[in-house]
């Protein structure tokens, strides 16, 4: 299939790694450039120049906080910069571990302007430059916590499930000047992330601790790979969807209890 992306510009949030990175080389490898952004610079750098180098496609580097509207418009400025956002992924996040009782008001602000505000403001400001190219798509990666709660994260859940109804409020609005608004909310995605909390909590154990995550959550029995989700983010976000409107779509190897 082809999915039309050739010489379009995606804006990936936290495409330094993870699972952005691994949407940002699924639409290099489509021929789309890309914007991608994380706070480490130096990792960023390396990122987008390994796209460049492995896709051919013109690939730029924001270092910078999406959490704060300065981050965010220095975001703006450098998909401007290459003619203006097609597509916009807002993807950067992070869990959390706390209780309600316990956890200070200063988290619960950090992860609203993170999960949140970093989409309002990014989507406000890039929607112009789609419009002005004659429309685009938008997609919030938000989480299956959005709907199916972990116990020990409730700044997450509740912060991914606001960004979930954004996404939808979003999507009315923007429909109406050619945009597109659609999240995807993952399960289990193995990343570096994982990963590491991993080896923090099982030490050399760290794969097997994995699989029993793995086992208990996901019928599948096993974590996605950045590779499976980005695939599906990808296509969503490509014209080949273009009847895809407003929607929450799981990629979660059956996680999700509910219809
Ligand atoms: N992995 C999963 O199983 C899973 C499941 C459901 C949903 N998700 C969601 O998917 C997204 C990506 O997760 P991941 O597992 O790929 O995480 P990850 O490997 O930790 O990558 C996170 C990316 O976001 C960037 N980032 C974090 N905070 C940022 C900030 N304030 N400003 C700019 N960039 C920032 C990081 O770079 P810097 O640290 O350098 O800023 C990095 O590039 C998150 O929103 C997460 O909630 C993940």
């Amino acid at each position: 299939m082809d999915l039309q992306l050739t010489g379009k510009v995606a804006v990936i949030t936290g495409g330094s790694k993870g699972i952005g990175l691994g949407i940002a080389r699924a639409f290099a490898r489509e021929g789309a450039h890309v914007v991608i952004t994380a706070r480490t610079e130096a990792a960023v750098t390396r990122a987008a120049q390994a796209i460049a180098d492995e896709f051919g496609v013109t690939a730029v580097p924001v270092a910078s906080d999406v959490s704060t509207a300065e981050g965010c418009q220095a975001i703006i400025d450098a998909a401007a910069g290459i003619g203006g956002a097609d597509i916009f992924v807002s993807n950067a996040g992070t869990g959390s571990n706390e209780t309600v009782a316990e956890a200070p008001d200063d988290k619960w602000m950090d992860f609203w302007n993170l999960h949140v505000m970093a989409a309002v403001r990014l989507s406000r400001g890039l929607a112009d430059q789609m419009e002005a190219k004659g429309g685009g798509a938008m997609l919030m990666n938000a989480s299956i916590c959005a709907v199916q709660p972990l116990w020990y994260e409730p700044i997450y859940n509740t912060t991914k499930a606001a960004l979930l109804m954004f996404g939808k409020c979003l999507s009315t609005e923007m429909i109406k000047r050619g945009i597109r608004v659609n999240t995807v909310n993952p399960g289990l995605i193995r990343t570096p992330d994982w990963e590491n909390t991993a080896r923090e909590l099982k030490g050399d154990d760290w794969q097997s601790y994995l699989q029993e995550v793995a086992d208990e959550h996901a019928d599948i029995k096993r974590f996605g790979t950045t590779e499976e989700l980005a695939d599906f983010c990808v296509f969503l976000c490509s014209p080949r969807a273009s009847y895809s409107v407003g929607s929450a779509y799981h990629v979660d190897g059956g996680m999700l209890k509910t219809v």
